[in-house]
């Protein structure tokens, strides 16, 4: 049974295959509307965080492909805390054909996993988001045509979206370059897993505390929030060290004029970005917000359908 908790867990080909799959899903729903071939299926959407993109795309996609979405909210189950992990795998595998999860530990959705008798797709952990990079790689490849020979700069926290973007750029062919101030890099054992991915795809992946030599040739740049869900404790002293990465006209003004500019969203406008630049005409950030739907269909189609 296939599960979705890391894009490390697949090859290049096996993402090719839901990138094809992605694109043809959403040509064809724009032409002529989508085949039912989840009908009767059910997806059981289990939230310990809130979320707009991640909730109404996965149920938005399963009602496209003819199936159903369950909402089961965070104070519901209290997963982990009312109940084992492993039993609301086990009681949740009875109802439903597929699991999406957004938790906040990552071990959580590694244990639905384990005890889960339907697959497990992971709607982001404090670890990684493989959801929204599937989409963000979707996007770059619709934009430019092509993903290799790219080179994509992230700035700002070293985070679970960061993650999730330096594997699927070493495992996709795109050059990847990362700005954090010192003491919010990317997890070393996360660089080393990038690397080994990179020997066979030969990029070039560079880490730096200057934004500046991040984006310097870079096709995308890439922010998220400086304060991620679970960390709010922490916001006062984030938002003394962050400014210097703040993705603004500025900045953007020493990026190759075609560089496109991305977020996962919800922007912090002012802070991560500024609204000059998430509206400005370099901006992807809402079809990136789309592409998610699309991205996850295809997900949705290959692990609850035949797709
Ligand atoms: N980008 C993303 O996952 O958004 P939500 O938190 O709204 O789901
Ligand atoms: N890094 C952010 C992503 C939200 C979609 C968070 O974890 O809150």
């Amino acid at each position: 049974m296939l599960h979705f908790l890391s894009i490390a867990d697949f090859s290049a080909d096996e993402l090719w295959q839901f990138l094809k799959l992605a694109k043809e899903l959403k040509d064809e729903l724009k032409a002529t509307g989508n085949r039912p071939i989840l009908k009767g299926k059910t997806l059981g959407m289990v939230f310990q965080k809130p979320s707009l993109r991640t909730r109404v795309s996965f149920e938005v996609g399963m009602l496209q492909l003819g199936g159903h979405a369950l909402y089961i909210s965070p104070n519901e189950i209290g997963l982990g805390q009312r109940e084992s992990v492993a039993d609301v795998a086990r009681v949740l595998s009875g109802y439903v054909d597929g699991i999406m999860a957004r938790v906040f530990s990552h071990d959580h959705v590694l244990e639905l996993a384990k005890y889960s008798r339907v697959p497990v797709i992971n709607g982001l952990s404090d670890y990684n988001h493989p959801c929204q990079a599937l989409a963000d790689v979707l996007t770059i490849w619709e934009h430019f045509g092509q993903l290799k020979g790219l080179k994509l700069a992230y700035v700002g926290d070293g985070n679970n979206v960061a993650t999730s973007l330096i594997i699927s750029a070493a495992k996709l062919g795109l050059d990847f370059a990362i700005a954090t101030p010192p003491d919010y890099q990317l997890s070393p054992k996360v660089v080393s897993l990038a690397q080994q991915f990179a020997q066979e795809t030969n990029i070039k992946i560079s880490l730096t505390h200057n934004p500046l030599e991040a984006i310097s040739d870079a096709d995308v740049i890439y922010t998220d929030t400086w304060t991620s869900m679970g960390q709010e404790a922490e916001t006062a002293k984030r938002l003394k060290v962050f400014p210097p990465y703040q993705i603004n006209e500025q900045l953007l003004a020493q990026a190759k004029p075609q560089t496109v500019v991305m977020h996962c969203l919800p922007a912090h406008r002012g802070e991560e970005i500024t609204n000059g630049v998430a509206d400005g005409t370099q901006s992807l950030l809402f079809p990136q917000a789309e592409n998610r739907l699309h991205a996850q269909k295809a997900l949705l189609a290959k692990l609850l359908g035949k797709g």
